[in-house]
């Protein structure tokens, strides 16, 4: 794992921004995971200013909740359109977001599988973690070689999302989502997190037991998993000060 700490949100967001667009200069086919919620935002806003070739480019997004209608304004198929795609120039028909309202699920996602294969697999995917450690919406006691799936949300990330939805009652119990499995095959995670309400999860996933208690704890088992950070969900990394001293000593080869 590389742990890049940042003094805030925006420089976290600068290099992990400058990841994909090495990315998809490099390889114009590439195929990028998506995450949504608050923490990508800036991400999205920062790809969108720096105007990159996304025509030749896949997308694959890790998650969307089951039932709401696809123009509701909470479902991730309204935030990614919102919040990137309608500023990018990505091909419609490259652009994956699992359906939550397909008549028949565990058959959809045996396809969003396939797809994903049959696209070449994920160049990199991108992350937020939960506050209880989940990556994409599998929750603690997920099976860590789970493939994509129906997953019911914890009363935690309901809480947490309740913010979006303006009462906790008003958010869906049920989610599609890439199994632990799936993002595990992606080449590369890169896996952001901010704030405070993060710090203990991100801790366990750096340097705790690898656990399906914490689901993010077996990005340790991916060769190429870098966390963009700030300062506060950095807090309660006990070896932050070696973190911090790797990367500003970094070789000049290996720096984005
Ligand atoms: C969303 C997703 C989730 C979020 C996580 C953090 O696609 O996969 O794992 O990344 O719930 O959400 P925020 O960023 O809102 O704190």
């Amino acid at each position: 794992m590389e742990i890049i700490i940042q003094p805030s949100p925006e420089a976290a967001t600068d290099i992990a921004a400058r990841i994909i667009a090495r990315q998809l200069r490099e390889k114009p086919k590439s195929v990028i995971g998506l995450a949504t919620g608050s923490t990508p935002l800036l991400l999205y806003r920062k790809l969108i200013e720096m105007n990159l070739d996304w025509s030749g480019v896949t997308t694959f997004n890790l998650d969307e909740y089951i039932s709401l209608p696809r123009e509701h304004p909470q479902t991730y198929h309204s935030f990614m359109r919102e919040n990137l795609f309608r500023n990018i120039n990505i091909a419609e028909e490259n652009i994956h977001i699992p359906d939550g309202n397909a008549k028949d699920i565990p058959q959809f996602c045996m396809e969003y599988e396939q797809q994903i294969h049959a696209s070449g697999g994920i160049d990199i995917q991108v992350l937020g973690i939960g506050t209880d450690g989940h990556i994409g919406f599998n929750e603690p006691t997920s099976s860590l070689a789970s493939r994509t799936r129906i997953k019911t949300l914890t009363q935690q990330t309901r809480r947490d999302n309740a913010r979006f939805f303006g009462s906790e009652e008003a958010v869906p119990h049920h989610v599609i989502t890439m199994g632990i499995g799936t993002i595990m095959e992606a080449r590369q995670n890169l896996l952001l997190a901010f704030g405070q309400n993060k710090a203990r999860a991100i801790a366990e996933a750096v340097e705790g037991p690898i656990t399906a208690s914490n689901p993010a704890t077996i990005l340790q088992m991916h060769p190429v998993t870098k966390l963009c950070i700030d300062e506060p969900a950095a807090a309660d990394l006990k070896r932050a000060d070696y973190y911090r001293w790797v990367y500003t000593n970094k070789p000049d080869w290996q720096t984005f």
